[in-house]
């Protein structure tokens, strides 16, 4: 406990950015933050990942973006959004007036425009970027960056590059044959953090109208579907590096986001659970609380079944 009030700290620490809580709103969920003003205090929140940002404004993907499976969501959004030097000009400083850790989500679709974006964030006043090479809805770049280690390594090495002043944290694909290899390329060359998961690259088809849902005929599912999923997905990555981690991936509940802290996550993501539910992390934080006080647990890091320094 805390000398003073006799309450859990829910503070942490990653890449030397203090967050107030380990309840982030998860990329492409939560807008620029102030579209969740008046459906819950977003200064309660320990952070928020914007959209994923690219170089130059895209008006993201055609047809459905959206769809619902009984246990999740499906979707094509694409990377719509008004590029990285708009977004400094018109988004960046009504987000950190909100409180929370604004990390910023840096896409791109050659190694040469996520430095070039990395370059641009690196003097901005954001936080932190995280470093999309995961988003399987776009047709180059994206999670093609995050689906093998040398090609993981060589975008994280470059943007590293371009941002000397800022911790980077890398977002990884689910959908990687061998998640724990390239996790330990992109600390290699410079990460200082990881989060995962990003979607499951899926597939719905339409029976009547007999043609594919999505006009990219591939959506990325998220949703309780996914959790158990990317649960195991970081229960192996905490061996495999020892960088801090950051779990997503279906978390619709305090219980949720406690089974990614007890598997080692140093802080948690919410993304499609806040659609419907947008007062949800004022609930998680509350939740993760109660649980410490209930437990005895005085900071995060009693949280972790695994106390023991992960191997390199
Ligand atoms: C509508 C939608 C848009 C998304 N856009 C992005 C994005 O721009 N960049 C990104 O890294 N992830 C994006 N994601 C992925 C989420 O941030 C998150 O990784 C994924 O949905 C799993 O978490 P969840 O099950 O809590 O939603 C998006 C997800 C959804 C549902």
């Amino acid at each position: 406990m805390t000398p003073n009030d006799g309450e859990p700290d829910l503070s942490l620490v990653i890449g030397g950015v203090r967050f107030r809580n380990p309840v982030i709103a998860a990329s492409g969920t939560f807008g620029y933050g102030r579209e969740y003003q008046g459906l819950l205090t977003v200064s309660d929140l320990g952070g928020i990942c914007t959209k994923g940002l690219t170089l130059e404004a895209r008006d993201g993907n055609r047809g459905t973006r959206l769809h619902e499976t009984p246990a999740g969501l499906m979707n094509s959004v694409g990377l719509e959004n008004p590029g990285i030097p708009a977004f400094l000009e018109r988004e960046l400083a009504g987000m950190l007036a909100l409180g929370p850790v604004v990390i910023v989500n840096l896409a791109g679709s050659t190694i040469e425009s996520y430095a070039e974006g990395a370059r641009l964030l690196d003097s901005s006043g954001a936080a932190m970027v995280e470093l999309n090479i995961s988003c399987p809805n776009v047709k180059a770049g994206g999670m093609a960056f995050g689906l093998d280690p040398q090609s993981a390594g060589a975008v994280t090495r470059a943007v590293r590059r371009a941002l000397p002043h800022k911790p980077l944290m890398v977002k990884l694909s689910p959908n990687a044959p061998d998640l724990p290899a390239v996790a330990r390329a992109c600390v290699s060359n410079g990460a200082d953090a990881l989060s995962l998961v990003n979607t499951f690259k899926a597939l719905a088809l339409d029976v009547e109208a007999r043609r594919p849902v999505f006009e990219n005929l591939t959506a990325g599912l998220s949703g309780p579907a996914v959790r158990p999923l990317a649960l195991r997905l970081l229960w192996e990555l905490w061996d495999a590096v020892a960088v801090p981690l950051v779990g997503l991936g279906g978390i619709g509940s305090p219980e949720d986001a406690l089974e990614f802290l007890l598997a080692g996550a140093a802080a948690v993501q919410v993304g499609s659970a806040l659609f419907p539910r947008p007062a949800l992390p004022t609930e998680i934080i509350r939740g993760i609380a109660a649980y410490m006080r209930r437990k005895g647990f005085s900071s995060l890091t009693d949280l972790p079944l695994r106390q023991q320094p992960p191997a390199v």
